[in-house]
């Protein structure tokens, strides 16, 4: 199916020492998978995986296959595929450049250069964002003025520009408080209906509130799939119960 992520064995490591050890996962389209696990086990690693990160990473190495839409992430131009699936990091990294430049820097990469396309753009993405409304009196404004929380909207809006098929989140909302972080969860609901998102969380209960499916990940292994309803009211495995519980977290 279009936009879906498929990963057939897949195992890294990193100077020989494995980090992943033969995920096999099917990320379904158009809905939230949330990446659950303790600290260490491979979350971000696995994130960096799925857009062709980890293999240009040196020392690193990888086996097994990525499909994306039925096409191994392999043999795409590493533009190409980053293009289809983007990457946002926990801390947000603005450009240290205006609003309105960080939003148009990757679509005038891409060679859009028309005035009113890019800024239908920008308004539609910030919209997406939940951004606008609040910096759209200020677009030339620098991105690193904004607050923590705005900044990662921007940095999600960003994303977005160059409508990815497939949207990666490493922990977004880590460093936001309460309200903030049900902003991008609100976002994020939304923004399933037109794009597949993959989201790390450290938050059980967000897992719980805005995913479909739950990957569960200890020491590198996948050790449970499943929907959110069944991982959280009756797990298949001990260790996912446990975790849940909280022994590991
Ligand atoms: N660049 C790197 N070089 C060597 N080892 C690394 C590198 N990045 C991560 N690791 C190791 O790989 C393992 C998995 O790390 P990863 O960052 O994927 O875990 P994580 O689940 O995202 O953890 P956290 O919840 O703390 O973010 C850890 O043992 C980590 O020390
Ligand atoms: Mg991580």
């Amino acid at each position: 199916m279009e936009n879906t992520l498929t990963l057939h064995h897949v195992s890294a490591s990193y100077d020989g020492k494995a980090v992943l050890e033969d995920i096999s996962l099917e990320i379904p389209a158009h809905g939230i998978t949330a990446i659950i696990g303790p600290s260490g086990c491979g979350k971000s690693t696995l994130l960096r995986c799925m857009n062709g990160m980890l293999r240009e990473e040196k020392g690193t190495g990888i086996s097994g296959e990525i499909l994306l839409g039925g096409q191994d992430i392999q043999k795409m131009e590493p533009e190409q595929l980053r293009r289809r699936v983007g990457l946002v990091f926990q801390t947000p990294a603005p450009f240290p450049f205006s609003i309105y430049r960080n939003m148009t820097y990757a679509l005038r990469y891409y060679g859009v250069r028309d005035k009113k396309e890019l800024d239908r753009q920008v308004r539609e993405k910030l919209e997406m964002a939940g951004l606008y409304e609040e910096v759209s009196q200020e677009l030339d404004k620098s991105a690193h003025k904004l607050s923590g929380g705005q900044q990662q909207r921007l940095c999600i809006a960003r994303a977005l520009t160059v409508e990815p098929e497939v949207l990666l989140l490493d922990e977004p909302c880590s460093a936001l408080d309460v309200k903030s972080s049900s902003v991008i969860e609100r976002m994020l609901v939304q923004l399933k209906e037109r794009y597949t998102i993959v989201i790390v969380t450290h938050n059980i209960a967000q897992a719980r509130r805005i995913s479909d499916h739950v990957a569960f990940l200890f020491g590198g292994r996948l050790v449970e799939f499943g929907t959110t309803a069944q991982i959280f009211s009756e797990p298949r495995e001990e260790q996912t119960r446990d975790f849940l519980e909280g022994i590991y977290g």
